[in-house]
């Protein structure tokens, strides 16, 4: 594998995968890795899912793209379907997560302009991801991403999530503010969630609609199932103006998407956004297959239990050397103690275990397993880690 004529942009690991099944990854020499990360939160029907394959080659053979000039039948079609799912009024197809944030972040500007605010502030939160694109990468806390690059700042807000009096402060500190754009669990940042789970979308909501603000939900990582609801925040009884999505929508095809209903209904027009790639008829067509999916099968109640079963066999195991679990479904975080040097976890996963995870905020393993994992694979997972971590502690 040579990385000659790539820019140095990510430290990759000394591996590379030639084909993948379901919840594995093999390697040229077949060998298994069981795969509890999907492409960070992506493959969440498992690598090359039948149905989505097949939507891929059917429309691959028959029309890739045409460009927005045109009616595009299955656009409209995974529009539908995504509307419905999201219970939001209308979607702008986009290519990414990070470009999908933009056109979420871009419609800030418009609202606030519409009302002739001068500068514009967004309320986001400490340990945010939202993208490496300019604005979403200002709307991002993680300081190693953003060093150098001379950010934003000026448009964002920034307060501890999970606190809701640090908005209401805010909201008394400036006459400026416009939005607020939060994750309802924050993956990159270490799977954080507020002290009271998604009510806290709920509390936002409310001083959105008391200042006029717009509402804007990330669901790039948690939704599409990923939480065992279409989307993370129809945990509660919260209602986004702004929602965004992609990873998961895709199953792997890129693709991404912000949808609005309430106060961003109307905001965009003709000429407001666009994107020569977005909601082509093959990226549409695989948007809607993931969705038939999705709907027409218990996946999203099987990856409950199965995301409940990792939580609690790893915490019965190890709540005696102080690790606890956090998340919802199938996005789930193993709290290591902060003290432990997480440094090697990785690498002796992959080499050792054949067992594919990611660490994030520093002690925290990420697990982002397929939906569709199977009860013996959920084992399987709780007993490499368990190999992986017992000898450590
Ligand atoms: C919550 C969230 N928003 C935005 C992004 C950026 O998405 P993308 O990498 O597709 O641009 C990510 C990626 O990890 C994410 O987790």
């Amino acid at each position: 594998m040579s990385a000659t004529y790539l820019m140095p942009t990510y430290n990759r690991q000394p591996i590379s995968f030639t084909r993948g099944s379901g919840s594995w990854l093999y390697t040229q020499d077949d060998t298994a890795y069981l795969d509890a990360l999907t492409g960070i939160a992506v493959c969440g029907l498992g690598h090359c899912h039948p149905k989505v394959t097949e939507a891929i080659q059917q429309q691959a053979a028959t029309l890739v793209h045409t460009s927005n000039l045109f009616g595009i039948d299955w656009q409209e079609r995974a529009g539908e379907a995504l509307c419905t799912a999201a219970q939001m009024d209308s979607v702008f197809f986009a290519n990414s997560g990070a470009e999908a944030n933009e056109a979420a972040l871009k419609m800030t500007r418009l609202y606030a302009y519409n009302q002739g605010f001068k500068r514009p502030k967004v309320i986001v939160m400490e340990q945010s991801f939202h993208g490496r694109t300019l604005l979403s990468l200002s709307a991002t806390a993680n300081p190693k991403a953003r060093e150098g690059f001379f950010t934003l700042d000026d448009d964002f807000i920034r307060v501890p999530f999970g606190d809701i009096e640090a908005i209401k402060q805010a909201a008394k500190d400036f006459d400026d503010i416009c939005a607020i754009f939060v994750e309802p669990i924050q993956g990159e940042g270490g799977l954080n969630t507020a002290d009271n789970g998604f009510v806290y979308l709920e509390q936002l909501q409310a001083e959105c609609d008391a200042h006029n603000w717009l509402f804007m939900i990330d669901e790039v990582q948690t939704g599409n199932g990923r939480t065992g609801k279409y989307f993370a925040y129809q945990h509660s009884k919260a209602r986004p103006d702004v929602l965004t999505t992609a990873k998961g929508l895709g199953n792997g095809f890129p693709v991404g998407a912000c949808m609005v209903s309430g106060r961003a209904k109307n905001l965009f027009g003709a000429g407001s956004h666009g994107s020569t790639y977005g909601g082509t008829p093959l990226a549409s067509r695989v948007v809607h297959s993931v969705y038939d999916v999705l709907t027409n099968s218990d996946i999203m109640e099987s990856s409950v239990r199965e995301g409940q079963f990792i939580r609690k066999t790893m915490t019965d195991e190890l709540q005696q050397y102080g690790i606890s679990s956090r998340g919802a479904g199938t996005m789930i975080g193993i709290v290591l103690p902060e003290t432990m040097d997480c440094s090697q976890l990785v690498d002796l996963a992959r080499d050792e275990q054949k067992l594919i995870i990611n660490v994030t905020g520093g002690h925290v393993i990420r697990l982002l397993p397929p939906l569709n994992i199977s009860r013996n694979e959920s084992e399987q997972v709780v007993e490499r880690l368990l190999n992986l971590l017992k000898p450590l502690l």
